[in-house]
């Protein structure tokens, strides 16, 4: 064979191949997705959150919970903003996030002034990711790069979410592994756990430790005495306050700032969970070095948020890009 033959041969082959790759490449997400179909995103979504927490001073927690309820199940492919159709039931529904999730109308409404902009162009798996980062730079947190690009899952399940969302009263190992799962790490549990530093908590996801600690029959021992009958009057122990809501930080409960790690510190964390930060020499080093280091927290926290973001990601010719946040098209 003649040397020019072989030269062809080659770049025939190495054509096919990508031609038949190309369906299947995994496609990276990028910064400037869309700085040509859609130039004023950026703006829109800053507009979009801006103006909600102006009206609702809690929507920041919101917004960033939903974010991360959205990345946990599956990946962050919009999932979570599906309603239930005839075909599946899906995450709104689902035990951690019915009647406590809360932001949809936000990255509805934001995505509606998109698609007037830029129609089918920008995924709400996208707009959500940025609107949480826009939100906790609001008020006060770090920002963080949104890499843009992914795209819209057609379909999810509530047991999914049953199945991965982190629950406040599993052990920390149950929580860890159900990070572990998404490509997180156990330094990513302490520093994203720092997400509630702000927000608030509706009192049946801590009522155990105020009255009946893992089926002691008393309270959790590491409570104080003028905490624990200051969140049982908040809380009592009936079932007609279980949805009465505490700050997840007491200190500064609308200031994204290092307090959640003091409170640990002083056993005042609300959760079981984020109070057993502290009990495991692993992560009690962290909080400690979070509570003394607030702008290695503010450096960790983006940096995680950007691992996050990341997860499970759809690009490229997968899923779709929704023309409303809640159906398929
Ligand atoms: C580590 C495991 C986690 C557990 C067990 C957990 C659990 C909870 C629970 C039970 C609530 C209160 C929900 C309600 O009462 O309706 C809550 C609220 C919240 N969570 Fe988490 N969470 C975890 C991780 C995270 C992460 C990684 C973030 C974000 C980075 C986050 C951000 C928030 C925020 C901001 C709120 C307040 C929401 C609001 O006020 O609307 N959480 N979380
Ligand atoms: C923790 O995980 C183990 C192993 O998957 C499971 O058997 C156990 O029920 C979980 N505990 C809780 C409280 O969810």
């Amino acid at each position: 064979m003649s040397c020019k033959l072989v030269i062809y041969l080659n770049l025939l082959l190495s054509l096919v191949g990508l031609v038949c790759m190309f369906p299947f490449r995994e496609k990276q997400l990028e910064y400037n997705f869309y700085d040509g179909s859609c130039p004023n995103l950026g703006t829109i979504v800053r507009y979009g959150v801006w103006s909600a927490i102006r009206d609702d001073n809690r929507m920041a927690a919101s917004l960033l919970r939903l974010h991360f309820h959205d990345c946990i199940v599956n990946g962050c492919d919009g999932s979570v903003l599906l309603d239930d159709t005839p075909y599946f039931t899906g995450e709104k529904n689902a035990l951690p996030n019915r009647n406590s999730l809360r932001g949809y109308e936000v990255i509805d409404s934001i995505k509606e002034e998109v698609e007037r902009q830029c129609p089918h162009t920008v995924s709400c798996a996208d707009i959500l990711a940025l609107a949480a980062s826009e939100a906790i730079d609001l008020v006060g947190g770090p920002s963080w790069p949104v890499a843009l690009g992914r795209r819209d899952a057609v379909t999810t399940s509530k047991a999914a979410a049953e199945q991965q969302i982190p629950t406040p009263i599993e052990p920390l190992q149950n929580i860890t592994a159900k990070f572990f799962a998404k490509g997180l790490g156990l330094n990513d549990v302490v520093v994203l756990s720092g997400g509630h530093t702000i927000g608030f908590a509706q009192c049946f996801t801590f009522k155990g430790r105020l009255f009946d600690f893992q089926g002691s029959g008393k309270p959790d021992p590491v409570l104080g005495n003028s905490l624990l009958s200051k969140l049982r009057t908040m809380c009592p122990n009936i079932d007609s306050s279980n949805s009465n809501l505490a700050p997840l930080d007491a200190t500064s409960s609308l200031v994204f700032d290092n307090e959640y790690y003091r409170n640990l510190m002083s056993n005042t964390g609300l959760l079981e969970s984020d109070q057993a930060l502290i009990r495991d020499p692993r992560t009690s080093s962290m909080v400690y070095y979070y509570t003394i280091n607030p702008m290695s927290f503010y450096n960790d926290f983006a940096a995680s948020m950007v691992k996050l973001s990341n997860v499970g990601v759809l690009t490229g010719m997968r899923g779709q890009i929704r023309e409303t946040c809640g159906s398929v098209n």
